[in-house]
């Protein structure tokens, strides 16, 4: 992925962390978009502090960068609570998922990210947990070992994962509330970039932030993104402030094109609409034409590239749209593979 990092919704570095933290939302009020999810949440938050109960135990789903870690520190945040974030891989042994699980407070959040990737066994620690706040843990070995029950505070889950269909089901039936965050409309990318330039300090002209919005394929976390990056050329070609020029000039140096497709992203078009002649193509063939790991394909490109109506996805492979055929030049219905 080295050399995709403004289109992978991955964080890839501390400083880009830092970065996302200072332009992170820290209230529901101010969270943009996902306005089914944040009205429901609101109405669960209120509810559980009324009756004075945790929340109960959340699963957010959907492609990365979308703010399922901001979401919720969010939650923790108007839960008046704290939260301790760790992911899937991270948790290797159930011994470690119960350290975990006994140092959190009444009322906590703890965020898995990736939570399709727990282990089997640490997993089966997590079922009474979440069920009956209980740990259950074997002490001693052979003969001699027995099993203790330890009480654990109430607490939150909050699972996060770009692969619903990956969690268990036994896992799955455990979160109360689970929601799907959908790719952003680009009118509240807009709205977050203007708001993130006012936290960066910079001046944006409205033209520029829609135009950056336009190309950050509905995620806020590539649209922080590319504004760091206009602000840089901004700096150095300009005077300090986004204009149109400017931005255009950025993210054509970038080559992300109108609609925020990288290279590899029209790659994986041409792929199919010329190596396939726009016949279904399966994920594994393309993954290998393209060099691209299957997961990244699924995760990162996909889900905008179906969003757009630029592919579909058809029980024997994947298929190019019209779309697809006139963005990239080509006439749709004509046999453009030359080798047949
Ligand atoms: N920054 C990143 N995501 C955001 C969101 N949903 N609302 C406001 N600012 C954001």
């Amino acid at each position: 992925m080295e050399e995709n990092k403004l289109i992978s919704p991955e964080l890839e570095n501390s400083g880009e962390e830092r970065l996302e933290n200072t332009l992170r939302p820290k209230t529901l009020d101010e969270y943009i978009g996902q306005n089914k999810v944040k009205e429901n949440m609101k109405i669960y938050i209120e509810a559980a502090k009324k009756r004075g109960e945790p929340l109960d135990h959340c699963l957010f789903y959907g492609p990365p960068g979308l703010g399922k870690t901001t979401l919720s520190n969010i939650i923790s945040n108007e839960m008046n609570s704290n939260i301790k974030i760790t992911s899937g891989p991270a948790i290797e042994k159930p011994g470690d998922l119960a350290a975990l699980l006994t140092n959190l407070a009444e009322f906590d959040v703890l965020f898995i990210d990736e939570i399709h990737r727990l282990s089997k066994s640490v997993e089966e620690i997590l079922y009474p947990a979440l069920e009956d706040f209980t740990l259950d843990i074997i002490i001693g070995k052979g003969p001699s070992a027995r099993s203790i029950r330890l009480d654990l505070p109430k607490f939150t889950l909050i699972g996060a994962t770009t692969k619903a269909g990956s969690l268990t089901t036994p896992l799955r039936d455990r979160f109360g509330i689970v929601h799907r965050l959908e790719l952003y409309s680009t009118e509240d990318l807009t709205t977050i970039i203007k708001r993130s330039s006012g936290i960066l300090g910079v001046k944006i002209e409205e033209n520029s932030a829609i135009e950056i919005a336009r190309r950050s394929r509905g995620t806020p976390r590539i649209a922080n993104r590319l504004l760091k990056r206009v602000r840089d050329y901004a700096s150095v070609l300009g005077d300090g402030n986004i204009n149109l020029k400017i931005t255009k000039h950025a993210l054509n140096k970038l080559e992300i094109d109108e609609l925020g497709l990288d290279e590899i992203d029209r790659k994986m078009l041409e792929t199919m609409i010329v190596q396939y002649s726009g016949r279904p193509v399966g994920i594994e063939t393309l993954a290998t034409t393209l060099g691209e790991e299957i997961d990244t394909i699924e995760d990162v490109y996909e889900p905008y590239l179906m969003q757009i109506g630029f592919i579909s996805r058809t029980p024997r492979g994947r298929v190019p749209l019209p779309p697809a055929y006139a963005h990239l030049g080509y006439k749709y219905g004509e046999n453009i593979n030359i080798e047949e």
